[in-house]
């Protein structure tokens, strides 16, 4: 078993690597927008080119930083369920939590209201390449969302240089034209990383958290009376079911882990899932307990080392606002059909949750 302190050691271990082209490789992907995907961006880039790639993000992601975004996620959050809150009834997966991420980072990136059902759909559409196991048409589909997305983002960065506003976007794009150390498409496929990244990883765990909730009426119920407990309600539907079920890397040297032998050259996956329930790390760890006092600093569930989350304050301030909104506005919800979780690797996936209350 992988323990807690083994994801950050691991991730870490200058003899793990990040896996560069090797995934869609595996696929038999060797060029086009996939491909670009995987050879331009952070997440799958090492040493001197991550950093390069990974810093004009940094502190516009800092914690402090997203925080302003707070009232205007909360709000998204509100409009969300009004809009279906008279029906007294709700497939939530779709009509929230799907919703959400997309128009949080519609609004970073300044998008049009009216331009997010299609882009959410491009951007579901590359997720499917990541979760694996997938077949040659869906690689065709995913091929093509893919190109499509690039082709939006590459248009949004065109209108804005030539039109800069107040906003995230815009103050991206003069940092990274100025320190000139961007290419073109590697500007692209940072904003198209971060864009996929944040959007059915935050989904997932918008779907699960709510539904271990109501699965823990007690719990739920103490959350609706008092709204300071939403953090650590949040950090524990985190710990409890991580919507990233593990992260890969490429082993340059033989390591050992755990008594087994991983050769040089391996791609391999770190299970956060093994990590989060470790007993050398919490107390009771198959518990579900929202008032729990041993959360570390570092959730694994957000990765370990040089490639930890960048998306991780917004992730957690869009769990958090979305619990109040819900809490402060239906209390009386009840779960009609708890959602399955699916996988033990990469992005897990649930499908539909039903909802309903009395209006
Ligand atoms: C609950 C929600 C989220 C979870 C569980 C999660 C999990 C993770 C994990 C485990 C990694 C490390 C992957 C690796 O080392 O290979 C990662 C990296 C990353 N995440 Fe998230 N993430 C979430 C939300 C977000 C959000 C909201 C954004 C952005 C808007 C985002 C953007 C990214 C990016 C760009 C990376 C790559 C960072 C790098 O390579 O330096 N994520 N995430």
């Amino acid at each position: 078993m992988l323990h807690h302190a083994d994801i950050e050691r691991l991730g870490n271990d200058p003899r793990t690597a990040a896996m560069e082209t090797m995934y869609p490789a595996m696929y038999g992907v060797t060029e086009g927008a996939l491909f670009d995907f995987f050879e331009q961006g952070m997440l799958t880039a090492n040493g001197a080119v991550h950093r390069r790639r990974r810093s004009p993000f940094s502190k516009s992601f800092a914690v402090r930083t997203m925080a302003d975004l707070r009232p205007q996620i909360r709000r998204s959050s509100e409009e969300l369920i009004e809009s279906w809150y008279a029906d007294g009834q709700v497939e939530f997966a779709g009509q929230f939590a799907a919703q959400l991420p997309a128009r949080v980072t519609g609004d970073l990136l300044g998008l049009p209201r009216a331009d997010i059902p299609s882009f959410t759909k491009l951007v579901y559409g590359v997720t499917r390449f990541l979760s694996g196991s997938i077949t040659p048409d869906a690689i065709r589909e995913a091929e093509a969302a893919c190109q499509q997305l690039r082709d939006y983002v590459e248009k949004t960065l065109e209108d804005r240089r030539r039109t800069p506003r107040e906003d995230f976007l815009s103050d991206f794009l003069a940092k990274v034209d100025a320190a000139g150390e961007l290419s073109p498409l590697e500007i692209i496929f940072q904003l198209v990383q971060l864009i996929v990244g944040g959007t059915d990883t935050t989904r997932v765990a918008i779907v699960v958290q709510l539904a271990l909730l109501l699965r823990h009426r007690e719990q739920w119920d103490a959350v609706c009376r008092d709204p300071s407990l939403i953090p650590g309600a949040v950090a524990e539907a985190i710990r409890f079911e991580p919507s990233v079920a593990s992260f890969a890397r490429v082993t340059t040297e033989e390591i050992e882990v755990g008594g087994a032998v991983v050769p040089a050259g391996q791609l391999f996956s770190f299970s956060t899932m093994s990590g989060l329930r470790d007993e050398e790390a919490y107390e009771r760890p198959d518990v579900f307990n929202i008032r729990r006092t041993d959360q570390p600093r570092l959730l694994p569930a957000f990765g370990a080392g040089a490639h930890r989350c960048i998306g991780e304050a917004l992730a957690r301030i869009e769990l958090e606002e979305s619990l109040a909104a819900l809490t402060a506005r239906i209390p009386h919800l009840q779960l009609d059909q708890t959602p399955e979780i699916k996988g033990h690797g990469g992005i897990r996936r649930v499908d539909t949750m039903r909802l309903s209350w009395q209006p």
